[in-house]
């Protein structure tokens, strides 16, 4: 073969996650180039390629994947709730895309709900905007609106007696009887179709005078907490106990793989406001277990977190193309960034080859070792791949 000629390599890779909404349908774009120009296939996870379902799913003429608007009624789980791939080939070799995760949406009635919220005179309170589940990974709180109409949005501003949280929770601090007269509505917007919309119910605290005194006290299904944020994102971690005499909070993380821990430094980005902990520009190194101590002068609750910053993935194989002679050694290695990495893989012309290492070694090259080789790198959310070529020499 002359010099020009190429395996597939991708110019234009579909993004990890395609959600979209019936009313509008998707179009994703896969494009490689190559030596002669490689042919463009759409698969599902387990390899079989995809095919046209009328008024459904169509593969256009430029190799596009292509979700047309559709009417509720005729949703298909296998259609519209996949795992695709693009497959490039020549014949020089094959590739494969990153996991491409498809979901349609059909645009539903949906009421956000507020509970009632029950608080000791004193302690802090913790509105939640609660989603129905079947929105909830496309709908987030925009605001809170109180009986009076004033807005509430999240801010930087941790002085005053409310704050929004990151996450959307009202933050209420220092509870007297007079808030127990308020009420509260929060506002979500749909990621998918921009609308938004106030919640069906108000919200409001219920403020109980205490009677004597009470220890630190939190729901059990508050107490262990798993939190999976972004790269550069703002979010707060609670810590929802209420007690009388109000409590003090201490917030430590714990030494990775240790029992030990340190105690959490507040700072410019690391902000503690009654029991929440809010930091902004979260980093990768704020991933690790938690633990808040909760105490007052007649008992102690303690409240656990694993936190988990994720990074998007990406990976990049080293060299990206070499030529070996027959018999010698070929090595190509796996280099990644993004958190967390569960699985690092390897495919060669689109076949697991069963390697799970970083690197790749070929300890002598057969005429068969020829073609297209990938690494991928996966988490329970995405997935990276790159590829590389290995030629045969003289
Ligand atoms: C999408 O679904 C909604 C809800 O059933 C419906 O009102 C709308 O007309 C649908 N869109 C299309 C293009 O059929
Ligand atoms: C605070 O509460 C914790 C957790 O229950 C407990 O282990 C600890 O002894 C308490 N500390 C004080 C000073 O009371």
């Amino acid at each position: 073969g002359g010099a020009d000629q190429k395996g597939p390599v991708f110019l234009k890779e579909p993004t990890n996650r395609i959600d979209f909404s019936n009313s509008t349908g998707a179009e994703i774009e896969c494009k490689a180039s190559g030596n002669p120009m490689p042919e463009i296939i759409w698969i599902r996870s387990d390899g079989t390629a995809v095919g046209d379902v009328p008024g459904l799913r169509q593969i256009s003429s430029d190799g596009k994947l292509v979700f047309p608007p559709f009417r509720a009624e005729d949703y298909r789980q296998e259609v519209h709730a996949q795992v695709y791939a693009c497959l490039a080939r020549n014949q020089f070799g094959s590739i494969i895309s990153r996991d491409v995760h498809v979901r349609a949406v059909v645009n539903q009635f949906y009421g956000a709900d507020i509970l009632m919220e029950y608080v000791i005179r004193g302690n802090a309170a913790v509105l939640k905007c609660s989603i129905p589940s079947f929105v909830a990974d496309f709908v987030r709180v925009e605001s809170w609106i109180d009986e009076e109409g004033t807005e509430l949005r999240p801010s930087e501003n941790y002085d005053g007696k409310y704050l929004v949280l990151p996450s959307g929770e009202l933050h209420i601090r220092e509870v007297g009887p007079e808030d127990g007269y308020k009420s509260y509505q929060c506002r979500t917007k749909h990621r998918l179709t921009g609308e938004t919309r106030l919640s069906a119910t108000k919200g409001r605290l219920v403020i109980t005078e205490p009677v004597g005194s009470v220890r630190p006290k939190v729901n059990p299904q508050d107490k262990h907490q798993f939190i999976d944020v972004e790269l550069a994102s703002s979010y707060s971690l609670l810590c929802m106990a209420q007690s009388y005499p109000t409590p003090s909070f201490r917030w430590y993380k714990f030494i990775e793989g240790t029992t030990r821990k340190q105690a959490v430094v507040l700072n410019d980005r690391v902000k503690q406001v009654s029991g929440t902990l809010i930091i902004k520009d979260a980093v990768v190194e704020d991933s690790g277990k938690y633990l808040c101590v909760v105490n007052n002068s007649v008992g102690g609750e303690s409240v656990e977190t694993v936190l988990t910053v994720t990074a998007p993935l990406s990976a990049k194989i080293d060299p990206p193309t070499q030529t070996v002679d027959f018999g010698r050694p070929a090595v190509f290695t796996c280099q990644y960034t993004g958190n967390p990495i569960k699985t690092v893989s390897w495919m060669k012309d689109g076949k697991a080859i069963g390697h799970s290492e970083p690197v790749l070694r070929i300890e002598s090259v057969k005429k068969e070792d020829k073609g297209m080789y990938q690494c991928f790198v996966r988490n329970d959310q995405e997935s990276a791949e790159a590829s590389a070529e290995l030629k045969l020499g003289g």
